[in-house]
């Protein structure tokens, strides 16, 4: 197949200044085909000026890992997305279980976030996945599309979703081949056909390496992936990025 893979790094609040600045010069020399990857980083938003100068000549996009949902005001410690897209971030990653449980996100906040990103004209990267108790409890369709419903406007053009289980983020553990494309088959479909969605990528996120990337993200039928501890090593974005 020749469409586009989405390639998300998410380095999370990993890698200091001239890690950072190691990491992209790296990434800068990978020779991957722009035509069927879009190659996007997401780094911590200290970094995101610096990584913005590094790649302002490459295929290399950006993202932001989270965004505020107004404008601007008295929200001490958060970022605005003027900022953000100043910056030329097209994309940001919102909802991630991470920020869910941490930052007690909820989806109420989530849907607030990604109308804002939406009429300001930027993609949102939705994450949504469930526990492995919601699993084991067969709940896990359940729950997703509660969070697509509560997340997610009915009726717009095109988003971007990324499916991550919970139980596989940074534990090395992945669903089978079959479980993610169950889960992606039906994201696709509910998105589709109930939320009259036109345009909708999915993204597959939880573990996902470069020995394991073909198999979950190439067979599964995903748009791409959304990745982790993998995108801090150059060794592996390097595989990853020139899959085929
Ligand atoms: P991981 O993280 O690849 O380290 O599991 C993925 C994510 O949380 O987006």
């Amino acid at each position: 197949m020749n469409e586009v893979k989405l390639i998300v790094s998410n380095w999370k609040m990993n890698l200091n200044f001239s890690q950072s600045m190691n990491l992209i010069q790296k990434l800068k020399s990978i020779n991957y085909n722009s035509k069927r990857i879009k190659n996007i980083i997401c780094p911590q938003f200290m970094l995101i000026p610096f990584v913005a100068e590094q790649i302002k000549d490459t295929k290399i996009l950006l993202g932001a890992q989270d965004c505020h949902y107004e404008k601007k005001g008295s929200y001490t410690g958060d970022t605005s997305l003027d900022l953000i897209k100043k910056m030329k971030c097209k994309y940001v990653i919102v909802g991630h279980s991470e920020r869910r449980l941490f930052q007690c996100e909820t989806n109420q906040i989530i849907r607030k976030k990604v109308d804002f990103i939406l009429s300001n004209k930027l993609s949102p990267i939705v994450c949504v996945g469930e526990s492995l108790q919601d699993r084991k409890q067969l709940k896990y369709i359940k729950v997703v599309q509660n969070q697509l419903n509560e997340c997610i406007p009915n009726g717009i053009k095109q988003i971007i979703v990324a499916y991550e289980p919970i139980w596989s983020i940074g534990t090395g553990v992945t669903p089978s081949i079959e479980e993610v494309t169950e889960m992606i088959t039906f994201l696709k479909s509910y998105l589709h056909n109930t939320k009259n969605i036109k345009s909708c990528k999915i993204l597959y996120g939880g573990s996902v390496s470069s020995k394991n990337f073909k198999e979950l993200v190439n067979s599964s039928n995903a748009n791409g992936a959304l990745i982790g501890g993998a995108s801090l090593k150059n060794r592996e974005m390097k595989k990853i990025l020139t899959f085929g």
